[in-house]
Formats: C-alpha cells, structure tokens, sequence
C-alpha cells in the first residue's frame, strides 16, 4: 500500500498558517516530485527561495554488512537506504531547480549525518548502521557537485548533520525498534569517538542551529559538510 505522508503532518497542518500549504511526494518518486513542483510554482509565482531536503530513513541499523542473510538481503538493504537518503535528495532538487533559479535567495540544506564521516567511523570503530552511513556518505558527494555546478549562479548548498536529536517525543510515539538500536550502537560508538557527549538535543534546538547555518553560510562556502555546530564536531 502506498504510503501517505500527509498523513502525518498533523503538527503543520494545527499551525493553521494561511502561508503553509502541505503537499505530498515520496522522495523516490520523482513523479510526484515535479507534480509537488508544479503545484509550488502557482503557489509563489514560479520562484522559492530555499530548499529543505529533510526526508531519510534507516533500515536494520544493528546489522554489519556481513551479518545480512543472504547477499540479496544486503543488497537490498544497501539500494534502499540510497533510494531514500541519496536519490531522494537529486530527485528532489532536480525537481525544484527550476524555481530557486528564479528565487533570490538560491538556498539548498540537506540533512546529512556524522555517520557519513569517514573520520567518525573509524573513531567510533562500529561497522553498525552500514547502509545508511553509506548513503550519507553518498549525498555528501551529491550536495558537493550541485555546489560546483551552480556556484558560478549564486546557489549555497550545504549538508549539515543535524546533532543526535530525540525526535520521538516530537512525533508523539516511543522511540522505534530501530531508533532503540541505534540509540545503542551510538552510545557505544559515541564513548569511543565524541566521549564528551553529553546527551541527545531537542528538534527547536537542532532547527535553530541548522537555520543560523544555512542563513549565514556564503557561496564561497558552499559544498561543505558540517555540523549542527559549523564544524566537523558531530555530536
Ligand atoms: N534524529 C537524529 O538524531 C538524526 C541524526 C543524523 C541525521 N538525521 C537526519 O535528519 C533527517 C530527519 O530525521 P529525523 O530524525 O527527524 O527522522 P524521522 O523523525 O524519522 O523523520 C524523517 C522524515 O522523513 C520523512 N520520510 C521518510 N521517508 C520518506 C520518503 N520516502 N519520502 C518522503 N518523506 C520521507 C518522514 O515522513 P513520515 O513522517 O511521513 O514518515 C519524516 O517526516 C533525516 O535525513 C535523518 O537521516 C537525524
């Protein structure tokens, strides 16, 4: 069945903001990318400003890439994840490209992850959270080439890592099995790389910090890869 996402903006839609319209799109589906595209062009006169590509998922976390059943069970792990946190993302921007060349602003953020960095993976010494961690790694390599395509037309795009933030509470449900699992391979992996972690942050502050980022960030910055804090600190 397929999924509505709608559905589950309950919180945006109780804002009741007359300048917040909701539209639906699975970002693996760049039909309905460009259909969400088209509807955003009548809605502000074929211009936007900025581009948020926050959607990503994470599929087994506790698994290594050699604890999968079977070499199609990994594999298929492996295209997921790079369905949704990798392709998404070019499907996304492609679709909405044609407005930020008209928009003033030309402004791309895309929600990245400290699990991408080489250098935390190899701290943290945890071969858990693979597939993601690989997608991650993936979009980093998507966000710089947009960034050397378009610099030259005044376009900032940034991959920042959000920070460990507990989103369960904002969703209003427990943590899920894969949260929990990953909640658990952090906290071991973050003793070992980041042992000054002092706990999850909450989304406000995330969103603050990732906003003050992208607002201040410059085209001569662009392409980079950082952190909620600016840096390669990750957590
Ligand atoms: N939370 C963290 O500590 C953390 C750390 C590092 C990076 N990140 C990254 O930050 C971003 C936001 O994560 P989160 O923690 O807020 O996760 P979340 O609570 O699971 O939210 C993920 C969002 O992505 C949407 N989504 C998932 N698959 C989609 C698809 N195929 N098409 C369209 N939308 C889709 C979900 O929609 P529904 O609500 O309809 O399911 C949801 O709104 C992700 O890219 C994640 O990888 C988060």
């Amino acid at each position: 069945m397929m999924k509505t996402f709608k559905a589950t903006a309950t919180r945006l839609e109780a804002l009741s903001r007359n300048n917040v319209k909701i539209l639906e799109a699975d970002v693996t589906d760049a039909k309905a990318l460009s259909l969400a595209a088209v509807e955003v062009a009548k809605a502000t006169n074929n211009k936007l400003d900025y581009l948020i590509n926050n959607a990503g998922s994470s599929t087994n976390p506790g698994l290594t890439l050699d604890q999968f059943p079977s070499p199609m069970a990994v594999e298929k792990d492996l295209i997921d994840n790079f369905k949704i946190n990798t392709i998404g993302v070019v499907h996304s921007t492609n679709a909405f490209l044609p407005l930020l060349k008209n928009g003033s602003d030309k402004r791309v953020l895309i929600l990245s992850s400290g699990l991408g960095d080489l250098d935390f993976t190899l701290a943290a010494e945890t071969g858990a959270q693979a597939s993601y961690s690989i997608a991650k790694a993936a979009v980093n390599m998507v966000v710089a080439k947009y960034a050397a395509q378009f610099k030259a037309d005044g376009f900032v795009f940034l991959a920042i890592s959000p920070g460990i933030v507990d989103v369960a509470a904002t969703r209003g449900s427990e943590p899920t099995a894969g949260e929990l699992e990953e909640f658990k391979m952090l906290s071991k992996a973050v003793g070992k790389a980041a042992p000054d972690f002092k706990g999850p942050i909450t989304p406000e502050e995330s969103v603050k910090m990732q906003l003050e980022l992208l607002n201040r960030w410059t085209v001569e910055e662009t392409g980079a890869f950082v952190s909620h804090l600016g840096n390669k600190q990750w957590m």
